[in-house]
């Protein structure tokens, strides 16, 4: 095992078998040692600097009933609100006044918000903000909207493989495809957006083996951001009965990740805050170097419940801020408000 994380570290590289025999078989005190290669890493590319990315929930309308999300469209449980143009450049006002530089511009798949729509509102905010990133986070769109968008100015998408095992995908997502979403990847990719993927940890049915192929799977495709949380099961969803997903496991994602994609931005997803409460830190700590605020209006974040638990964690951006920025001196890490584009790229 030292071997092999030795090897990881200096290489970048590892086989499915080799990641597999980590993720079923690392104990504690080598666990420290992954997580300290993992930092270095980072370091090594990042610094200490810790991105802080604002994030907007606009709408929580969705058609797909993906099993583990509470905004699924048959959870008839839930409020479902829009904001509109005017409430969503509020917010957005409101975290460049925070010296935010990343707006993450998320939803459910919901088509009031049509191509024309969205373009509108992402040359707004480039026209508005001066120097600052768009990200999307919107689902699956055709390729000509994709395009659009780009064009429009928006910078960055941010769309989970969640898994590339076809069972598994087909039996999270029904109605969905894994070849569209894929499809859609390749399309973000290609078209020339930071791209983000990444999957949830301990979702029913997942094993080490197809845990190993996703991690591979964004390794192969190299992406500039990996989204990874901990499954947490929402109450009006088919999976509520199930465990929450593992705090250790997951940070030995992050870990491998980080060691294998040694730029890619990675956050230290809510996901982690919501089951342990110092989760953020420990996400720093095994290599993430993001954080992201919510800038939502807190009506709408308490009816954006993905998973049970993440409005507890949810201040106000301007509290979490000043938290996130005591919090990480701790770790030795830094805020950096600046656009925190993937190294090296020209945009
Ligand atoms: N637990 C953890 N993560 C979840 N997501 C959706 N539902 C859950 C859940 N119950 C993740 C998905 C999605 C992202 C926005 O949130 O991976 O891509």
């Amino acid at each position: 095992m030292k071997k092999l994380l030795e090897k990881l570290y200096v290489t970048n590289t590892l086989a499915k078998d080799e990641i597999m025999y980590i993720l079923s078989n690392i104990n504690d005190s080598l666990e420290n040692d992954l997580f300290r290669l993992a930092n270095l890493t980072k370091k090594n590319h990042y610094g200490n600097k810790v991105y802080i990315r604002g994030l907007i929930e606009f709408s929580n309308f969705c058609k797909n009933t993906c099993k583990y999300c509470g905004l699924r469209c048959q959870n008839k449980n839930i409020n479902r609100y829009r904001l509109m143009k005017n409430e969503i450049l509020e917010c957005c006002h409101r975290g460049y006044k925070l010296g935010i530089r990343t707006f993450v511009l998320q939803s459910g798949e919901d088509s009031y918000f049509h191509d024309e729509l969205l373009v509108e509102l992402t040359k707004e905010i480039k026209y508005l903000f001066n120097n600052t990133a768009v990200t999307f986070s919107i689902g699956e769109k055709s390729r000509t909207c994709y395009k659009k968008l780009y064009k429009a100015g928006a910078d960055r998408y941010l769309l989970r493989q969640e898994t590339v095992n076809k069972n598994l995908y087909q039996n999270m997502h029904p109605r969905m495809s894994l070849e569209n979403r894929l499809r859609c990847l390749t399309n973000l990719l290609d078209i020339g957006y930071q791209t983000g993927s990444g999957f949830i940890v301990g979702l029913p049915g997942q094993t080490d083996e197809i845990l190993a192929e996703d991690i591979l799977f964004l390794k192969n495709n190299n992406f500039q951001m990996v989204g990874l949380g901990a499954f947490i099961p929402h109450p009006d969803t088919p999976l509520s009965s199930y465990n929450q997903g593992s705090l250790r496991k997951t940070l030995i994602c992050v870990a491998l990740v980080r060691l294998l994609l040694p730029k890619t931005l990675l956050p230290a997803t809510t996901a982690l805050a919501v089951i342990s409460p110092d989760g953020w830190n420990k996400g720093i700590i095994a290599g993430a170097n993001v954080i992201m605020l919510n800038l939502s209006p807190s009506s709408a974040r308490e009816n954006y419940e993905i998973y049970q638990g993440k409005n507890d964690v949810s201040d106000e951006a301007e509290i979490s801020l000043q938290k996130v920025k005591n919090d990480l001196k701790n770790s030795g890490s830094q805020v950096d408000m600046g656009r925190g584009d993937y190294i090296g790229w020209n945009y």
